[in-house]
Parts: C-alpha cells; structure tokens; sequence
C-alpha cells in the first residue's frame, strides 16, 4: 500500500526527480519531558515508519528509489525508550532499497542529489537540510564541465502529496470507518453520563477510554465537552465545569486510528430530555444537517452544501426569533453570522482539517468520489448576547458527522452514533 502511493507520486514528478521528506521530531512539552510521538502526516503516508528524526530520499533518476534515514539500533537508548527498526528494520519491514543512520544523512545529501534535475522539499523544516541543499546546487554548479548540473527547480511537493492524500483509497476508508466506530462507542459512553452534577472531564474520560481500549492512539484533536454555555465557545477543551440540570453538554470528540482522524459532534441534553429553547435549537441544527446531508454526492461543491445548511438554519432563526427578514436577505446580509459563523464542512483524513486544495481556480471544486469531509452546522447563543431572545441565552447545538462521497452518492460514517431526538435521550438516559 504505500510502496504503491510511493509509485504513485514518484509517477506524478518529472522525469530525474528526488524528494526529500522529513519525518516528524520529538517535541519537549516541559523540561526533559516530551510530547507523545505523532508522525508527520505526509511522511507517514508514503512511508508508514513510526518513528521520530527518520527523512525519506524518494527519486526516479538512476539511484534507489527509496532510502531511508532512521535512527539506528542502539541498545542503551532502546532501553530508555523503546526498540528501533534501525537500518537493517527499514529495509526489510518498510521496504527501503537502503538505509542509513539518521545522522549520515547530511553527508550523504550530495550523492543522493547530484543527477536531480527537479528536487522536491519543504524548505524551513530542517535548517541544516535546507543549507546542505543550497551548499550542494551551488557545488554542482562549479562541476559543469564535469557533466554536473544543479537541479533545475526546487518544488514544493505538497501539492502534488495533498491531491493525492485528498483521494481515500479503500485501505484509508476502512480506517475511517474503523475509527467512526471506535468515535461511536465513546459518545455512548460519554452520553450516558452526561447527567447533573457530572464535570466535563468525566465525560472526556469516557471517550478516552473507549478510544485507548480499542487500539485507537487517543483522541484525533483536543476532546472538546461544553456544557450550558460552554457549548457556544467553539473549540472549548478546559472541560473542568460541572453539568447542570437541564443544560445539554456538546461533545466534538473522534478518535485517531492509524493517523486517521474521526470528527463527530452531538449535543445531548444532560438528565436525557430535550426541553424547551434547547430542543427547539437542537430541531434548527439537526434540519440543516439533514438538508447539508442530502446535498453530498458527486459533483456538488461545499458551498452549495455550506449554502443549504445556512439556509436552512436561517429559517429556524426566524422562527426562533433571532432574525427577521426573509432567508433571501438574512443569507445576503448575513444577519445569521453572529449565531453560526463557521464553516460547514472540511477535509477530513490524516488530519482532522485534512489537506486539499477546496477549489480549482477560482472555482470551488466539484465532490468526486473518495473525498471525504464533515457537515457540522451549529448554533451559538452567548450567555451575554443582548440581541438573543433570553430563552435562548447560553445555549450552544452542533452537530457533526462526517461523510465519503460514492459513485452515486454519500456514506455516512456516524450513522451509529444517534442523532435522532428520541436516540439521543435513549443514549443518555441509559446511562442515569
Ligand atoms: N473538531 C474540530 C472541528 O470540528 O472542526
Ligand atoms: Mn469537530
Ligand atoms: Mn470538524
């Protein structure tokens, strides 16, 4: 699978090509402590090698197609923190025609780069990378009447990988789907104890647990669970608050399964029944879900989809008395803005905002199939907001679910995970 995408984009550079790809560093989160390894997620999409400080030298000139720089056996460091494939690993489990210890790669630069006529790098990742490929043209240009020359240009290869990575193939799909499941079982669980007098971080706890104890890494992006007026600051993590009596809790929560990330949100109304303004909002933004939802299928842009969930949400604002006017005006001089001002959907995958260009010119570019993305309409009513109603003052839905688009249409990947207002209170009450 990933010698195949590495054919792939080797394919899609011109001919005497050589791209350099770093891999992801430790991060120090406080004095000698780190953060949890995280792969960098193009390196990890060509290579599957899971570990800090490797570089990838990917070429279609004469040399080997694939060399991999790793951190190379070294017992005393293993005992400290875990064994290393080390050079001879690359090479036999990660499929490199050759390997070298990291700490070569700096001298091995001009060899590997001498008969590139295109180089492909990110420039600013690794300083003495980015020098030892300036030094190296500049050399080669001193070596003319040699036959030597530098590299014609020196490309930025994301764009190419994020196409690529824009397009799921079937092995990414079922990771999608493996980690929309594990998603699933951590809001049944996070719901049924969104009860009064809970805090935030026990329903956190809940999704973590699900997550670790089906083999996902952890949570795909920081768990956000915003109860009451919580719910209405976007990406709330502080999660320390306790749940009051008939407030609702939003959970934007998924889990990370083989880099991929999961992105759900529900709203759920703590005790398990909807009430009042609440359930009124929770109909507003569940209708605009579902009038986004039926838009997904190929050759539809997100902003059609973007458009049909505004549209519809500003129908319920009218009615709940947010707005006035007709939808053609409030959608033209978005009044709706202050109560939903995000965006619809975005790309989903190795990252939870997944790369990929979103339009093509000037044009938003058409859905085809494999592209996978969320439609997560919301509505937000700050506890201070004096041009609310007071009813509905505090209070803050989203719902979230995230779509592959078919040949004919779309799959949602969070159809086990409930929605429906009777589902929803279901899933809460069964935990009280
Ligand atoms: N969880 C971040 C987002 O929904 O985009
Ligand atoms: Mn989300
Ligand atoms: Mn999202």
């Amino acid at each position: 699978m990933f010698a195949a995408r590495r054919q792939r984009f080797l394919d899609a550079l011109g001919p005497d090509s050589v791209a350099i790809l770093v891999g992801a560093r430790l991060a120090t989160r406080s004095a000698d402590t780190e953060y949890p390894f995280r792969q960098d997620s193009d390196f990890w999409y060509l290579t599957g090698f899971d570990q800090p400080d490797a570089v990838a030298v990917l070429r279609n000139d004469a040399g080997p197609a694939f060399t991999l720089f790793v951190q190379p056996k070294d017992r005393a460091a293993e005992t400290w923190t875990g064994i290393r494939p080390g050079v001879e690993g690359a090479v036999e489990r990660y499929g490199a025609d050759e390997a070298y210890p990291s700490g070569e790669l700096i001298e091995k630069l001009p060899t590997l780069l001498e008969r590139a006529r295109h180089v492909y790098h990110v420039l600013g990742r690794r300083k003495d990378v980015d020098r030892k490929l300036i030094a190296v043209q500049e050399e080669l240009r001193t070596r003319t009447k040699l036959g030597f020359a530098p590299a014609a240009d020196l490309i930025d290869p994301r764009h190419l990988l994020h196409e690529m990575r824009l397009f799921k193939d079937p092995e990414e799909l079922d990771w999608m789907r493996r980690a929309a499941a594990i998603s699933a079982e951590g809001h049944e669980r996070a719901a049924g104890l969104a009860q009064p007098g809970k805090y935030e971080y026990q329903l956190e706890a809940e999704l973590l647990h699900a997550f670790r104890s089906n083999g996902a890494s952890g949570p795909a992006y920081g768990s956000i669970v915003g109860g009451g007026k919580n719910a209405a600051i976007l990406h709330y993590v502080t999660n320390d608050q306790r749940l009051a009596k008939d407030s609702m809790v939003l959970i934007d929560a998924g889990a990370e399964l083989a880099g991929y990330a999961s992105d759900v949100t529900r709203t759920y109304p703590v005790g398990g029944r909807f009430s009042g303004a609440g359930r009124a909002v929770y109909e507003v933004v569940l209708a605009a879900q579902e009038a986004a939802l039926a838009l997904c299928r190929p050759g539809a842009t997100l902003p059609q989809i973007h458009e049909a969930a505004v549209r519809s949400l500003i129908e319920g604002m009218v009615s709940l008395q947010l707005v006035e006017g007709t939808v053609d005006d409030v959608f033209a001089n978005e009044s709706y803005r202050p109560w939903y001002m995000h965006g619809t959907s975005h790309w989903l995958g190795l990252d939870v905002h997944d790369v990929g260009t979103y339009s093509r010119g000037k044009e938003p570019r058409k859905l085809e199939p494999g592209m996978v993305f969320t439609v997560e309409p919301g509505l937000y009513v700050r506890d201070d907001d004096e041009n609310a109603p007071e009813s509905l003052r505090g209070l803050g839905v989203r719902i979230e679910d995230d779509v592959i688009i078919t040949d004919d249409g779309h799959e949602n990947l969070n159809t086990a995970i409930a929605k429906r207002i009777p589902d929803v209170e279901a899933w809460v009450r069964a935990g009280s």
